[in-house]
């Protein structure tokens, strides 16, 4: 299994160049499925998450065209050969579960596994299943796999969702698409990648409109077209770079980042003392700090626009080495913080209460074998051991490949000194 090692205590200087949004690129990928035509995704991330689920729509009857290490990737699902997606495939990755809805909506029936995916927290899919209930399925959830039936087509239906989710959200507006009448999304979750879904579908031939806010119209169609569409920036990678930036200290300009849709983690940072420099018309973020103090700040993860929860352990390892207390408090995830005891181990100080994280911020974290336990866990380790003084093993970085592309080389292009060990026994 992989490693990094990683020897901290040098600034970064450079350009990080944002890739495509994981999040994103997922949900796209599966809005193939909503049509017989092509779907041409450009600044596609390349990264185990979204090879995963491509493997996934080729086992339906895909056609995937997606040379390795390519940012165009061709989707056609004009033939649809097995509406089945099996539990070995879906385990691996829980966004993989949004194959159902689109299945469902141009097929009249699908079986999906219920989905594994990171290990944070019961993440259950009722508010899923809800949706398409009210949309006319008939569902069995039945030897761990939902089967879905609409024999005469969906419906379109309003859809109050008892809390924000953002793949509730996001796989009912794919389903609705091609419902009969209009669907309204109430309380719908207002992260810009639904927007870019949004975006797609519409240029598929959909009819929706209110992305972005907490209540979406779709008015179903017939049959969707094919269409090219760029993945927006990643703000989930542009963020763990700037968090980077900052604690490790040094000059970096995030190029191509999502700049309004940063605005939570641009507050936070500025609020620590970290000099942030936007420019939306440019696309760019600058990031420095150089030897000031860091302040303590406290967070609160939120739905969009709020703190992102998938910033929250990049912050924590931030915050660590900050001049002060900060709390951080998880509201979307149940156990998150299982980085916590990880960065412990690099000598931070970090007591967990339930909900609540107390970082206090000691002057020096140190190198140490740690192990990565999440996605966005497992970056966390890579931040503060960039912080730290001498070498940190990062172990289990298989995690970090779900969501990270060509992480090393980004971050030693500003400097950083980050080796990849292959073929260790844990
Ligand atoms: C997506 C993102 C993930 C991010 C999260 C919150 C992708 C691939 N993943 O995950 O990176 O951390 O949004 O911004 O886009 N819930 C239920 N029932 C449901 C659905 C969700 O109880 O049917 C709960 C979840 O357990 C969680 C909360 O709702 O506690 C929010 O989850 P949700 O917004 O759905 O997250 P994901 O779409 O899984």
């Amino acid at each position: 299994m992989d490693r990094l090692l990683i020897t901290g205590g040098r600034k970064l200087k450079g350009s990080i160049a944002v890739s495509g949004a994981k999040n994103s690129a997922l949900k796209l990928m599966a809005a193939c499925l909503l049509t017989r035509e092509p779907l041409t995704l450009t600044n596609m991330p390349n990264l185990a998450d979204t090879r995963f689920l491509s493997q996934l729509l080729a086992s339906l009857g895909v056609e995937v065209y997606w040379p390795k290490g390519d940012s165009e990737c061709r989707l056609n699902a004009a033939e649809l050969s097995s509406t089945i997606a099996p539990y070995e495939q879906v385990r691996k990755m829980r966004a993989s579960f949004n194959v159902l809805g689109p299945m469902l909506a141009r097929e009249g029936h699908a079986t999906v596994s219920l989905p594994g995916g990171c290990a944070i927290g019961a993440r259950p899919v009722d508010l899923h299943l809800k949706a398409f209930e009210a949309m006319g399925a008939d569902l069995k959830v039945e030897s761990g796999y939902v089967k879905a039936a609409a024999i005469h087509g969906l419906k379109g239906a309003t859809i109050v969702f008892p809390f924000v989710s953002v793949g509730a959200t996001e796989h009912a507006m794919l389903a609705a698409t091609l419902a009969k009448g209009e669907t309204i999304l109430e309380n719908a979750a207002r992260e810009p990648e639904i927007a870019d879904l949004a975006d797609c579908l519409n240029k598929m031939g959909a009819k929706v409109s209110g992305a972005g806010t907490s209540t979406i119209r779709i008015e179903g169609v017939e049959s969707l077209n094919g269409t090219t569409h760029s993945v927006m920036p990643d703000r989930i990678e542009a963020g763990t770079y700037a968090m980077a930036a900052a604690a490790a200290g040094g000059d970096v300009t995030l190029e191509g980042a999502p700049v309004q849709a940063l605005s939570a983690m641009v507050d936070a940072l500025q609020q620590s003392g970290v000099t942030v420099d936007t420019d939306e018309g440019a696309a760019t973020i600058r990031i420095q700090r150089n030897g000031h103090d860091l302040k303590a700040v406290n967070v609160d993860t939120q739905p969009h626009p709020g703190f992102p929860t998938d910033l929250q352990a990049q912050f924590m390892a931030l915050m660590s080495i900050s001049d002060g207390t900060s709390i951080i408090r998880e509201n979307i995830f149940e156990n998150r913080f299982m980085h916590a005891p990880e960065l412990s181990r690099l000598g931070a100080d970090i007591q967990v209460r339930g909900k609540e994280a107390v970082v206090k911020g000691v002057e020096k974290l140190r190198g140490a074998p740690v192990m990565a336990t999440d996605l966005r866990a497992s970056v966390s380790l890579v931040i503060a051991a960039l912080a730290a003084e001498g070498e940190t093993e990062v172990r289990r970085i298989y995690h970090l490949d779900r969501g990270f592309e060509r992480l090393e080389e980004k971050l030693n292009g500003c400097g950083a000194d980050i080796r990849r060990v292959s073929g260790e026994e844990e």
